[in-house]
């Protein structure tokens, strides 16, 4: 009999005891081993929930049990996350986290720690929800050297580009639905504006390299000033906009970004829809990969917590290597990498020929006082170079 610990009864703690019972069995032949929840920690009491009797509010408890060999962290946040995951490693508890930001920030300290103790730090559920890609990255792909991984990495900003869409939907409508669904961060901004995609990026990144890349340093943009026009034009050109997270090894070295693109029917992503994520990996044997799942909820993230839990108890006592130190790789400037460019502008057809040269006027249905234009390929510095030719520019969106 295994006995865990839960931090944090909310979506993802709550999600991880209703897995454990719906497929106890199933889960203890896997494991190898019976797993049993014995305590949760919450600030909060839960009169009624039959985990009532498990519900404590002080953290020394489990720390200082022997019985509890894994811990499950699921508070969210860096603190006090960091400081009951460090301690619960040194104390020579195993640990699960669903939570990027703890991982993004602390995760080469907390594996090195894991590795001293002989134990295991795991992170699955951090990045793309119930999708295996931490997994992947580190036992399957170890054959390749991975050269580019894109993907659409926060469900919550895709399930609301894809309302507003398909259902014309308003921002702050799709949002509250996506909060009410469980998708979205306590704080949403972490979702809409990048911050959270770019934390998942920077862990992938991470792994890929082998080294601490910081997530400060990804250029991020998020989706809130995606409009209902922008979309017509999307549509317009048989295009769909999505907030795409991507890191590329190039000659220089890694370079990173989280911005919304406009994708053609022919890219990978183009049809990842709702609050699926997907992950388009590409390694210099192996060529194309794509994971794909659902990327944030209560059951397909704890369905990831959980299988680190079986693959914790099947390697008790014995490390499994991840190789990611805490050297700090630096990022290439992300001013340097190239693609086309939509622009909507209030500028006229002279001075846009003027700025960029010939470009591809796109029309878009009921849009009027405004042209949209599509460059040809160029850096971002050469881009706003160019646009400087521009006095109203209403909008910019890289386009692949
Ligand atoms: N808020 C996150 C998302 C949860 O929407 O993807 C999963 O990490």
């Amino acid at each position: 009999m295994i006995k865990i610990a839960i931090l944090g009864y909310g979506t993802i703690g709550s999600g991880v005891v209703e897995v454990l019972r719906t497929n106890q069995e199933s889960i203890a032949k896997r494991a190898g081993s019976e797993i049993q929840v014995k305590y949760i920690l919450d600030l909060r009491d839960f009169p009624g929930d039959p985990m009532e009797d498990k519900v404590i509010h002080d953290y020394d408890v489990i720390a200082n049990d022997p019985e509890v060999q894994v811990v499950v962290e699921a508070m969210g946040g860096v603190e006090p996350a960091y400081t009951f995951v460090k301690r619960a490693l040194l104390a020579g508890k195993n640990v699960t986290t669903s939570n990027k930001a703890l991982v993004a920030k602390h995760g080469a300290e907390l594996i090195a720690i894991a590795k001293e103790q002989s134990i295991n730090f795991m992170f699955e559920a951090s990045v793309g929800g119930g999708i295996p890609i931490i997994r992947p990255l580190n036992s399957s792909l170890t054959a390749d050297e991975i050269e580019e991984i894109t993907g659409i990495l926060n469900g919550t900003t895709n399930y609301m580009l894809s309302k507003m869409t398909f259902e014309g939907s308003e921002f702050d409508d799709v949002l509250k639905d996506a909060q009410s669904r469980g998708y979205a961060e306590a704080d949403p901004t972490a979702d809409i504006e990048g911050y959270d995609a770019c934390r998942k990026i920077a862990i992938l990144t991470s792994l890929v390299c082998g080294q601490q890349v910081d997530f400060e340093e990804i250029y991020t943009e998020g989706i809130t000033k995606i409009t209902a026009t922008d979309i017509k034009y999307a549509k317009a050109m048989g295009r769909v906009i999505k907030l795409l997270a991507t890191s590329r090894k190039t000659a220089e070295g890694y370079c990173a970004i989280v911005a919304p693109f406009m994708l053609s029917q022919q890219h990978p992503l183009y049809s990842v829809n709702d609050v699926f994520n997907a992950i388009f990996v590409h390694g210099n044997v192996l060529g194309d990969a794509m994971f794909y799942g659902s990327g944030a909820g209560k059951l397909p993230t704890a369905s990831a917590v959980v299988a680190d839990i079986v693959d914790i108890v099947k390697h008790l006592h014995k490390n499994i290597l991840i190789s990611w130190s805490s050297k700090k790789m630096e990022l290439t400037d992300s001013k340097k990498a190239k693609s086309r460019f939509f622009v909507r502008t209030r500028n006229g057809a002279d001075t846009v020929t003027a700025a960029f040269g010939d470009v591809e006027w796109i029309e878009a249905p009921g849009v009027t006082g405004e042209m949209g234009f599509l460059t040809e390929m160029m850096s971002e510095e050469e881009y706003e170079k160019k646009a400087e030719g521009l006095q109203h520019i209403l909008q910019m969106i890289r386009v692949v």
